[in-house]
């Protein structure tokens, strides 16, 4: 589903640069559950927003369901990213003016879907997260894991086949953490793809696979003994 080749990210220039991601490769298959660790400035977020074709690599190729994504124009990458990857945010980055649900339907509503037919799958996905009560609240009256599950139903509302999390949990108690996690894990068995950045060794473990950075490069690539 998504194949790394010869990946790096070079930040700056000359004496200044910043090596963020060094010659990684690595290919992951659908629906797997894949888990990434590293110290803070090992290259964990570059390497997901350059997965989520937010970012361009220096050099070497991403492909998504085989299509390799740097080499689009920027509208065709701009629609692959919307169609192909949802995002969850460590700060959740939910719109303060909306409502719950206002924000879960967004992404549907800007690229033209109307209706009823919105409301019903955003009203959905908020059941699915356990916040059917809390639709028509701002995220101001929500707690930090009431937001971040807003955040999920939100990244699940166009129903992509790729969901990138960048620590997720990192702003919230253990027990919350968990929860958030087993909602993650949950999507997988949609067929759908979950890479996972956490901070939280528990938490990766429970990846099908876990890689680990260290300083831009891919130091450790770990498959669970639990996973079949
Ligand atoms: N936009 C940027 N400009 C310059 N340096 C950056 C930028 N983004 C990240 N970096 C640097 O790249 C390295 C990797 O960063 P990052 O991928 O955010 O690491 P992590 O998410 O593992 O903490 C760090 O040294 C960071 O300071
Ligand atoms: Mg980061």
């Amino acid at each position: 589903m998504i194949v790394l080749q010869n990946v790096s990210r070079t930040y700056g220039q000359g004496s200044a640069a910043v090596h963020a991601l060094r010659e990684v490769s690595v290919s992951i298959e659908a629906g797997s559950f894949v888990t990434v660790v590293g110290a803070s400035g090992s290259g964990k977020s570059t390497l997901l927003n350059l997965i989520g074709a937010l970012d361009h690599p220096t050099s070497g190729h991403i492909l998504l369901a085989g299509r390799d994504i740097y080499g689009l124009d920027d509208d065709a990458r701009t629609r692959l990213r919307r169609d192909t990857i949802g995002f969850v945010f460590q700060f959740f980055n939910l719109l303060p003016t909306l409502t719950a649900l206002e924000n879960v339907a967004l992404s549907a509503r800007l690229s033209g879907q109307g209706g009823r037919e919105v409301t019903r799958r955003a009203t959905a996905l908020l059941e699915r997260v356990g916040l059917a009560a809390r639709a028509h609240h701002k995220p101001e009256q929500l707690s930090g894991g009431e937001m971040q599950r807003v955040a999920i139903a939100r990244a699940l509302m166009m129903d992509p086949p790729v969901l990138l999390a960048d620590e997720p949990t990192g702003n919230l108690d253990s027990d919350t953490g968990k929860s958030i996690l087993a909602l993650l894990r949950g999507a997988t068995s949609e067929r759908r793809t979950v890479v996972l950045v956490t901070h939280d060794p528990q938490l990766a473990a429970q990846g099908d696979r876990t890689l680990t950075m260290a300083d831009g490069r891919l130091a450790r690539d770990e498959r669970s003994k639990l996973a079949s």
